[in-house]
């Protein structure tokens, strides 16, 4: 490959230790993940093991993410990194290993926002979604509707005022027992339950935002109120119409932006769009329809990869002072 054709990306926002290198054209040389499973014993994700499980494999998942590519850290033409929003700790592990790695290689430094690379996904070859397009990101940190108009930067349409969708998965799957993160054991058993046996709310905020705490607390409720015994042979159909009506908020909400935008061009990502009856659903819209390959929709490095291709690179000693943001974005002066 010709040499500073390619960039090596870091991304440490949540529990997931990934490092990719992706060219200047959008292709996926490497990507790789380390999922940190030691959270399920926890029901959740740890800040603090968080931290450290990153400091413990960063070294070895970037490393291997060159040679997976074929190429060392000489051949690469800038450093990217997730800056922000995520668990601060995690953040700054990925963010300053970035930083030193780019100044003592003497390479530019590119600082990527989270949710702008959970967009950029949409942009990898092959076949990148090419702008205007509705973008709706569903994961366990975040659920939102983007209105893509470029590459580079996004509208937000709408978002959640409380949980996240996958968030919803998640705690609907620990109330039925079926452990942590649940959003892929909640589906499978959906896919057996009848999904018109229980009434869950559907709750719609604003014109375009976003609430699942209110069918999360219905769940609970149903599940006190069963008589002793009964649990067992309703679990399926519980499940299935929680699932349903957490979809129904989410395509509802895909299908409102459509008409108030004109745009019927449709991109979904974040973990939760792995949802068998989520991707049904969205194909059975009608619209022109992406959905990344399930590793470029959880979190991974290539997305930040491909947000680092629309952003200019900063030089040494430009990004010494900069510092990761948890929430939000940096203030204009600090980016
Ligand atoms: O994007 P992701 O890997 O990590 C972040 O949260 O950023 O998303 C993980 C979320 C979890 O809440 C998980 O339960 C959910 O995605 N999830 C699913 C499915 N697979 C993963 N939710 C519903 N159905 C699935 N098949
Ligand atoms: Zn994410």
């Amino acid at each position: 490959m010709h040499s500073g054709a390619a960039i090596l990306a870091i991304e440490t926002s949540c529990d997931d230790t990934c490092a990719a290198v992706v060219s200047r054209d959008g292709r996926v040389l490497s990507n790789l993940v380390a999922s940190q499973m030691d959270h399920d014993r926890f029901g959740g994700v740890v800040p603090e093991v968080a931290s450290r499980r990153h400091l413990e494999l960063l070294d070895g998942v970037v490393g291997a993410a060159l040679d997976d590519a074929g190429l060392t850290l000489a051949d690469i033409e800038a450093v990217a990194a997730t800056r922000g929003p995520g668990l601060i700790g995690a953040l700054l592990v990925g963010f300053s290993y970035a930083k030193a790695l780019a100044a003592a290689a003497g390479k530019p430094l590119i600082c990527v926002d989270h949710l702008q690379a959970h967009v950029s996904a949409n942009f990898l070859e092959p076949e990148p979604l090419e702008p205007p397009f509705i973008c709706l990101i569903a994961s366990g940190g975040h659920t939102f509707l983007a209105r893509v108009t470029e590459r580079r930067g996004y509208e937000v349409l709408g978002s959640t005022t409380d949980d996240a969708s996958g968030e919803a998965f998640d705690k609907g799957a620990r109330l039925l027992g079926l452990g942590y993160p649940g959003g892929a054991a909640l589906d499978a058993l959906a896919s057996v339950g009848n999904d018109a046996a229980y009434d869950f709310p559907r709750t719609f905020v604003g014109e375009l935002d976003f609430s699942f705490s209110g069918v999360k607390t219905s769940l609970l409720y149903r599940l006190r109120d069963l008589p002793p015994g009964e649990f067992e042979g309703v679990k399926a159909d519980l499940a299935a119409s929680y699932q349903r009506a957490v979809i129904d908020m989410l395509v509802g909400r895909v299908e409102h932006a459509i008409e108030l935008t004109g745009i019927n061009r449709v991109a979904i990502g974040g973990g939760v769009a792995a949802n068998s009856r989520l991707r049904e659903r969205i194909a059975a819209l009608g619209v022109t329809v992406k959905v990344p390959p399930r590793e470029l929709c959880t979190d991974n490095a290539a997305m930040v990869g491909a947000a680092a291709i629309e952003t200019a690179p900063v030089d040494y000693p430009g990004y010494a002072g900069f510092d990761a943001y948890p929430t939000g974005r940096p203030a204009p002066a600090a980016a």
